[in-house]
């Protein structure tokens, strides 16, 4: 279900559209009038006086005049059934079901009405462009005034009802308990037909020529469009501060560093994939803590809304699934990709970047179909994704690679991720800075793009294709493998979507900033990855690191503690030594070969570390050592030295 709250309008203007605003009735009298005409009798019940009304499409509204003076109430044009709806603060009113008797002398009689749930309409109908899944769109104010829409799907109705009254409640809808009322606010739902229609959508994005965020329409010429999705969430977006803020606090002081206007690009770019018809896939922002991954992250929020846009890895595949078609179109934003579960990382960075979820059971078991969608995302990590899986035992893939681009985080300037920090500042203010600017200002630069997205969608697709391709011409002198041409592709497109943003004033910046940006990120990401590829000796070399790094301190019995070594460490994979430089590992033969070096030739990594100087050879120059061990046992282990972590 998604739900839009709206903060309503201080200038008393409807919270909730009708279709013509000027036919908002000017009073109570008036609404009574349309509906009386129709059906010969007044569907008015009398309340208490209140300065809430709902008007004649049902709108719910403040009324300005003096509550004494009228009779405040009613209110539905045209009258669902024998059902009434009387708005007002009194616990009383709300949905009514009017029930006829026959008084004494034979005359057919009103009997008290029985109550059915808090004030609620049927806004429209709603239906997807298959004409299937039909729904409705529910408006009610919760407790606190908050106008809420609900796109409720009709097969709710089937059966009990019992998930569509959990859904109402937890929104801020009370229902009667009575049974009797629980099964009328059903029918009350079924019965309201109102001529409104809107599409609905599985989720927000591009739908032809109109993009969905959040609860807004960008373009679209035809029908309103609507999301009904199948749960409360939706991806964060918000609006704080104008455009011209938000440049002048975050997107200016980016503009010279790379992995920050890189981060905003990306932002840009991700509503930008479909017009490109490009597949989706993410870029890591790697390197240790406390550089500024996360401000980066932060900045790339700021461009959609505030802070809680940035979700976390530490989720299932099956919500992260969800998270993802919640951000389709749009950046999807990760901090700490360590907090991935190692043994998911594979599967989940192949999930994100095919755009496919692996379908999941309803809860009645059947199968619900794949959710499907086109995100660009953006993370953050300490160790990269080859690392997780390499250190859950995997194999890394070049395909992976390609999903999830490793782009080091430092900029290499002694700086953290920032290349340049403004007079007068330390980085770490930098970077508490721009946090602090990007929750003061968000929102608007999306706001601003998908207006000029939306409104000449052809226009924007033939002048990102311009851009993208000559980046990517200079990208991509000489020869390249297919995967780096795959990732420059990704790199370019992001450069294209800030520079497009930037010709039409979203970002600020002069022409060619996010060129260079993201150029210069593209060159370090290869420079990173080793010019011929990830070759086997480098993912051997991370593949032990990231190992030690995951299971240094759970798997490794410290060497020092006299009896109580064993203890406590389950799973031993050997030794770990303190000495000045770090610490020494001692690795069992078969954790070496069989877990670390799963997939890959460990004589080889055997080989590579010794060459570096990170493994200790025997006294042969073989590459296991015979140790006597704390618990007296002499075997030969693989003995990892301290310059493991400078290779
Ligand atoms: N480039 C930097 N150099 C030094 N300190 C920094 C830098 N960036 C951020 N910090 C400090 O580290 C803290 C955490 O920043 P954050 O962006 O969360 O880093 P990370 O995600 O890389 O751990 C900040 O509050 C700031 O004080
Ligand atoms: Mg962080």
């Amino acid at each position: 279900m998604l739900e839009a709250q709206k903060e309503r309008d201080p200038a008393g203007r409807p919270g909730l559209g009708s279709e013509d605003p000027s036919q908002s009735p000017a009073s109570p009298e008036h609404i009574a009038c349309p509906a009386s005409e129709a059906t010969g009798e007044a569907p008015l019940i009398p309340s208490k006086p209140t300065t809430r009304r709902w008007d004649g499409e049902g709108v719910m509204d403040f009324d300005g005049t003096a509550a004494s003076d009228k009779q405040v109430e009613v209110l539905l044009a045209t009258p669902v059934g024998e059902y009434r709806l009387r708005a007002g603060s009194d616990p009383s009113d709300g949905v009514l079901w009017i029930a006829y008797g026959e008084d004494d002398s034979g005359h057919r009689t009103e009997l008290p009405p029985l109550w059915i749930c808090s004030p609620l309409r049927v806004a429209s109908m709603t239906r997807s462009d298959r004409s299937d899944s039909w729904g409705r769109e529910l408006a009610f104010i919760d407790a606190d005034g908050i106008d809420h829409v609900v796109i409720m799907s009709m097969s709710l109705l089937a059966g009990t009802g019992e998930e569509l009254r959990s859904l109402l409640l937890d929104r801020g809808v009370r229902i009667s308990s009575d049974p009797a009322a629980k099964r009328r606010l059903l029918e009350y739902i079924a019965l309201s037909t109102p001529r409104s229609r809107s599409r609905c959508v599985a989720q927000a994005g591009w739908h032809g020529d109109a993009f969905l965020l959040g609860e807004r329409q960008f373009g679209g010429s035809g029908e309103r469009i609507v999301v009904q999705a199948d749960s409360a969430e939706a991806a964060v977006v918000g609006r704080s501060g104008t455009l011209a803020e938000w440049q002048s606090r975050v997107s200016l002081p980016c503009a010279l560093n790379s992995r920050l206007a890189l981060s905003i690009a990306a932002a840009l770019a991700a509503p930008c994939l479909a017009l490109l018809r490009m597949e989706g896939g993410g870029i890591n922002l790697q390197g240790a803590s406390s550089i500024g991954k996360t401000t980066a992250l932060a900045v790339a929020a700021s461009v959609y809304g505030p802070r809680e846009r940035i979700k976390t890895w530490r989720q299932t595949g099956n919500s992260l699934e969800a998270v993802a078609a919640l951000h389709s179109d749009q950046l999807l934003i990760l901090d700490e990709m360590g907090e991935l579960d190692p043994r998911d990382a594979g599967s989940t960075a192949y999930m994100l970047a095919n755009g496919q979820g692996r379908g999941r059971a309803r809860r009645d078991g059947s199968a619900r179909p794949r959710a499907r969608f086109r995100v660009l995302f953006l993370s953050s990590g300490e160790i990269g994704l080859q690392s997780m899986v390499a250190a859950a035992g995997g194999v890394g893939r070049a395909g992976q690679e390609i999903r999830v681009l490793e782009l080091p985080a430092d900029a290499d300037a002694g700086f953290g991720v920032f290349d340049v920090v403004p007079p007068g500042f330390t980085p770490a203010e930098f970077a508490d800075q721009l946090r602090i600017a990007s929750g003061d200002c968000f929102g608007s630069a999306i706001d601003a793009f998908l207006s000029i997205l939306s409104a000449d969608q052809a226009t924007a697709t033939r002048s990102l294709e311009a851009l993208r391709d000559a980046v990517l011409n200079e990208l991509c002198v000489g020869s390249m493998d297919g995967q780096v041409n795959r990732a420059a592709m990704r790199f370019a497109a992001i450069a294209a979507a800030g520079e497009y943003a930037s010709q039409n004033g979203v970002t600020g910046w002069t022409t060619g900033t996010a060129s260079r940006a993201v150029t210069r990120c593209f060159h370090d990401w290869l420079d990173a990855r080793g010019t011929c590829g990830a070759s086997e000796e480098s993912v051997g070399i991370r593949q032990v690191a990231a190992f030690l790094e995951l299971h240094g301190e759970s798997r490794f019995a410290f060497w020092d503690t006299g009896g109580d070594y064993i203890r406590g460490v389950s799973n031993r994979a050997g030794f770990r030594k303190k000495v000045d430089e770090g610490y020494e590992f001692f690795i069992t033969r078969d954790v070496f070969r069989n877990e670390i070096c799963k997939g890959i030739d460990h004589v080889l990594v055997a080989k590579v570390l010794i060459a570096g100087g990170a493994l200790m050879p025997g006294s042969a120059g073989e590459t296991t050592r015979m140790e006597r061990l704390p618990d007296g046992r002499k075997v030969r282990v693989y003995r990892i030295l301290p310059k493991l972590w400078g290779l």
